[in-house]
């Protein structure tokens, strides 16, 4: 999966967030040109995926997880490189919202959690966090914390900021296992991230 849901308030305003899916994008562009038969499962994407990539464009959480249902149970490995809205309006509003009024939000599904619980042996499940924390040690911790929670087998941890991470054209990640180790350290363009982490997941399907 790649880029970032939107969830509908009204006509004509969304709550959101600034994934572009640049990363997500290279990792499907790095696996095909490696052979792999690739879908991705793309929201609201700001950049265009090549031809070698079957795309499947949703808008929001929900689509998002019934797309994934279905494409899930036939791969190898799935990567949810997608940045996904944890909450969405209790009701979406036919007309514009006035400024008085404010709805329930509700919990949407956790999409690689339910992955995780439901992957059948020998299926590779790479989660990803995005996350604001400028001390290193404490942005390990989060990521520990988050691959423990969601129980994925790999977990891609990135600093994301007004400035980098979301948008950019470079990125850099740290690459946790299950047990919170550190398998390997990247940062370059997204494409170069996008292959590091695939030789990662390569050796791991191997
Ligand atoms: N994710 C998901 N379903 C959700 C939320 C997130 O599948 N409802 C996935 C993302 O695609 C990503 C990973 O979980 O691979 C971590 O997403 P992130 O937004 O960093 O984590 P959250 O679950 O939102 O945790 P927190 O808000 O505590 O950071």
């Amino acid at each position: 999966t790649a880029g970032g849901t939107r969830e509908a308030l009204d006509p004509v305003r969304y709550l959101g967030n600034r994934s572009s899916g640049k990363q997500g994008i290279a990792l499907a562009t790095a696996a095909a040109k490696r052979g792999a038969d690739v879908t991705l499962v793309g929201a609201n994407l700001e950049a265009e995926a090549p031809s070698s990539v079957r795309v499947l464009h949703v808008g929001s959480t929900l689509e998002l997880a019934s797309a994934v249902q279905d494409v899930a149970p036939g791969v190898d490995a799935v990567i949810m490189a997608a940045a996904v809205a944890d909450y969405r309006p209790e009701f979406v509003a036919d007309s514009k919202i006035k400024k008085e009024v404010a709805g329930d939000r509700v919990r949407n599904p956790d999409i690689l959690a339910r992955l995780a619980e439901t992957r059948r042996p020998g299926q590779l499940i790479v989660g990803f966090a995005a996350e604001t924390e400028p001390d290193r040690d404490a942005l390990l911790a989060l990521g520990r914390a988050k691959i423990a929670r969601k129980g994925s087998d790999l977990l891609v941890l990135n600093r994301v900021g007004w400035r980098e991470g979301f948008g950019t054209d470079d990125n850099s990640i740290v690459l946790l296992d299950r047990l919170g180790d550190i398998v390997m350290e990247a940062s370059g363009s997204k494409q170069t991230v996008a292959d590091r982490i695939l030789d990662a997941v390569v050796a791991r399907l191997a």
